[in-house]
């Protein structure tokens, strides 16, 4: 039977690329997007319906998973990829992008899951896939304080919800992927500064800079990331975490073999 994925974030980047890649190899595929109306290619693919949904949105979601289990009849796999990332010192940033990080990255797969529970376990089981990031396993850089809070957050919800859902035979995973090669996210980074509090004025260059130049070989090709979604949509992938790229797997080997304090240090020195 035709399995179905629900993927969150089908806009850009990963999410459209993960679309396109399910839908090409014969599945049904759910694209949720928070402007639908904007879609022009992802409508037109057989295999693919695109729906509104701003994870934030408590009745959009509600909506959106009514409307996509109305059209397929069954989901299967439900992918939270959507997320931002607000960047800068925690000093400067406003209450609206600290609750708005948190609401896309943390809120947004919450109202994901609890919508889906009830489906899968009529269903007898599914599958979740959460888009966490190298960031919520070890922090890359200073000044991501409110993105490696969400993500970390993300980790300890999915391995909380690990003990609910496995007795009602729903699967849940992480995919920590570094910097991602064709998406949109370092340009959708919301940056938190204040020309009046130099302190962070050489640091936050120091980011951006290394955000805007940072090259492929310290970047995953979107790719590898699908690969392992895709390992774990099939069920050949039954891994609870997945760090994907090179840069990930560096930091999390240097972490590991070293006391937290000295990777503080190595890590900040890059940036002070
Ligand atoms: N790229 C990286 O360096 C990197 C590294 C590690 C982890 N990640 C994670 O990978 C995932 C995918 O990001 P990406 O790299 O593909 O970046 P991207 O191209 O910016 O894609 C992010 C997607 O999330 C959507 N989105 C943002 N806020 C939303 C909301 N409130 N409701 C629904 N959708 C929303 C965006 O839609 P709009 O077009 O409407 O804004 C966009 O489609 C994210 O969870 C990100 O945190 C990315």
């Amino acid at each position: 039977m035709q399995k179905t994925i629900f993927i969150t974030g089908t806009s850009s980047g990963l999410g459209r690329e993960t679309a396109l890649y399910f839908a090409d190899r014969g599945w049904n595929v759910a694209a949720t997007m928070r402007s639908p109306e904007k879609e022009t290619e992802l409508t037109k693919h057989p295999n693919i319906r695109v729906f509104r949904l701003d994870v934030t949105e408590v009745d959009q979601v509600a909506s959106a998973t009514a409307e996509a289990i109305a059209t397929f009849g069954r989901i299967d796999v439900v992918v939270n990829n959507a997320g931002m990332g607000a960047y800068g010192a925690l000093e400067l940033a406003s209450e609206e992008a600290i609750d708005w990080q948190f609401a896309v990255n943390v809120r947004g797969p919450i109202n994901v899951i609890r919508a889906f529970l009830p489906h899968f376990r009529d269903n007898g089981g599914g599958t979740f896939v959460n888009i966490s990031s190298f960031m919520g396993l070890t922090v890359a850089v200073p000044l991501g304080s409110l993105y490696a809070m969400s993500k970390f957050a993300l980790e300890g919800l999915t391995e909380g919800l690990y003990y609910e859902l496995k007795p009602q035979n729903i699967r849940i995973h992480l995919v920590e992927q570094g910097g991602t090669e064709n998406t949109s996210f370092v340009s959708n980074v919301s940056w938190s500064e204040d020309s009046e509090v130099p302190a962070y004025n050489e640091m936050t260059a120091k980011l951006k800079h290394l955000m805007a130049t940072a090259g492929p070989e310290h970047k995953s090709h979107p790719q590898e990331i699908i690969d392992v979604i895709y390992s774990l949509a099939t069920g050949n992938n039954q891994r609870f975490r997945n760090p994907v790229g090179n840069m990930t797997r560096t930091l999390l080997d240097m972490r590991a073999a070293m006391p937290i304090e000295e990777y503080l240090e190595k890590v900040g020195a890059l940036f002070s």
